[in-house]
């Protein structure tokens, strides 16, 4: 009888153990190495981003831009803050985030955003982004507000945003796309 109810205390505890390492994957600690790896790529991220300190995970809901809801980074506002370089990857690994904007800084290289599924507001714009926009947009279902104004972008036009049943927003003005601009387009702005 002891012996039964150590053996399912156990059980109970390794199964604490194994979900909450689960979750950890999905998790504030993700979201700090996330924005520690996004920081590397930019370019001149001092004074604008000091308040990230790389040392302490604990302070990540109170640096700069950076919004948390129920333990995790919902929102990163990083406009207009003089930073360059490269926005890497990895941002598509902040999974919970409703609202991202990167606007008027000097970025430049390729980015990519994908599986955000929550993401609802996108603002790239005023930036030196290049290459296209060619994303998975059935992994952003969610996304209303897209601003990719004043870019070096040079594609095709992005025609997977017309899949976005939810977008309200799209400016895609100031860049190079060639293409035949379908009508569908005319929709959305209106
Ligand atoms: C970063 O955090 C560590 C640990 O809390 C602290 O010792 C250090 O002073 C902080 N650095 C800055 C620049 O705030
Ligand atoms: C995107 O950011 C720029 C720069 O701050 C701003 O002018 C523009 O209105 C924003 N776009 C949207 C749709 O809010
Ligand atoms: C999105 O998720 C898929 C599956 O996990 C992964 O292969 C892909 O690299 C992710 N995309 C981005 C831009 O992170
Ligand atoms: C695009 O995203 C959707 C939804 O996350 C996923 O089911 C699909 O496999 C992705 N497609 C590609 C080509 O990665
Ligand atoms: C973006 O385009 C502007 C205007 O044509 C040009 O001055 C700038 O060098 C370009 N930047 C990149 C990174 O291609």
């Amino acid at each position: 009888m002891v012996f039964c109810i150590l053996f399912s205390l156990f059980s109970l505890f390794t199964i604490a153990i194994s979900s909450s390492v689960f979750v950890s994957a999905f998790s504030l600690v993700n979201d700090f190495h996330v924005l520690v790896s996004l920081k590397q790529g930019f370019l001149s991220p001092e004074p604008a981003l000091t308040s990230w300190n790389s040392s302490n995970p604990s302070s990540v809901c109170s640096w700069a831009g950076v919004f948390c809801s129920q333990d995790r980074v919902v929102s990163l506002d990083l406009t207009d803050l003089n930073l360059g370089g490269s926005v890497s990857a990895q941002v598509s690994r902040l999974d919970m985030l409703t609202y991202l904007s990167l606007a008027r800084n000097s970025f430049r290289g390729g980015i990519e955003i994908a599986n955000l599924s929550s993401l609802q507001s996108l603002n790239i714009s005023y930036n030196q982004f290049t290459g296209g926009l060619d994303w998975n947009y059935s992994s952003l279902s969610n996304l209303r507000v897209f601003d990719a104004n004043d870019n070096n972008f040079t594609a095709l036009l992005p025609l997977g945003v017309l899949t976005l049943k939810k977008l309200k927003y799209l400016n895609l003005d100031g860049n190079y796309f060639y293409g035949k601009i379908p009508e569908s387009y005319g929709k959305l702005v209106g």
